[in-house]
């Protein structure tokens, strides 16, 4: 479960990326980008917050979608475009350099789909805010938004557990990345106040990791 921790060391090497995630996470990783695409509808026209080297995005191409992804970090990027070059996905996966305090800049009720996989437990709680506030204004009517991510978990006991365990690896992962991530407290009730209904969420490693999928709650028009 710790592995999501090391992802901070590996994000500098984009192009074993997602081969040494698969190993230290024992397949946990791309399992839970394979639950994403499954939450996510087919044939959409996809936003990524923070693509990576476009794994979950080339699932979702495979699937009839349209994807859009953008990541903080240039040799994510770079590794992203290797992608779309060598698996043939031009036209299908576009990917650019921006963070999500880009986000403004993107189109209102353009897409279908909103998808995030352990991104936004690397935000800061003001970022979390905004880039959800924009997922939410980006969506359509009536669309999705899928979350995976690392959260803390709902027990006393487990909460206790889970810190002590997670403490030791995020120490040495500062030490050698200088960043880190942490654990997002309320996933939920952010999704509720950035005007998200939340649909489902399913936990698993010990209720610290959830895969959610919330709605854009719609506006009432006055009549
Ligand atoms: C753990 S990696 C996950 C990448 C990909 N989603 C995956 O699951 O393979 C976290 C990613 O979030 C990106 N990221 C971190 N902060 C970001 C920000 N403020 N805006 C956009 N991307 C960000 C990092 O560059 C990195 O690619």
């Amino acid at each position: 479960m710790f592995s999501y921790v090391f992802m901070k060391i590996l994000e500098g090497r984009p192009r074993s990326y997602d081969r040494i995630m698969d190993k230290v996470s024992r397949g946990r990783v791309r399992a839970a980008k394979e639950a994403v695409a499954a939450e996510t509808p087919a044939g959409a026209h996809v936003l990524e917050i923070g693509c990576g080297t476009g794994e979950l995005a080339e699932m979702l191409v495979g699937m009839g979608s349209i994807v859009e992804g953008f990541d903080l970090s240039p040799s994510m990027i770079e590794a992203a475009r290797e992608r779309i070059d060598e698996h043939g996905l031009g036209g299908k996966l576009s990917v650019r350099q921006m963070g999500v305090d880009g986000m403004d800049t993107l189109p209102n009720a353009a897409y279908d789909a909103v998808v995030s996989t352990l991104v936004l437990s690397e935000l800061n709680p003001d970022e979390l805010g905004y880039a959800l506030r924009h997922a939410r204004r980006v969506m359509k009517q009536g669309g999705t938004l899928v979350i995976a991510d690392e959260v803390v978990p709902r027990s006393a006991p487990n909460r206790a557990l889970h810190a002590a365990a997670r403490a030791p690896v995020a120490a040495l992962t500062y030490l050698v990345s200088r960043s880190g991530s942490r654990p997002i407290a309320d996933l939920a009730g952010e999704l509720v106040r950035a005007g998200f209904r939340v649909e489902k969420e399913e936990r698993s490693q010990a209720d610290a990791f959830a895969v959610v999928v919330a709605r854009p709650v719609e506006e009432e028009v006055p009549s």
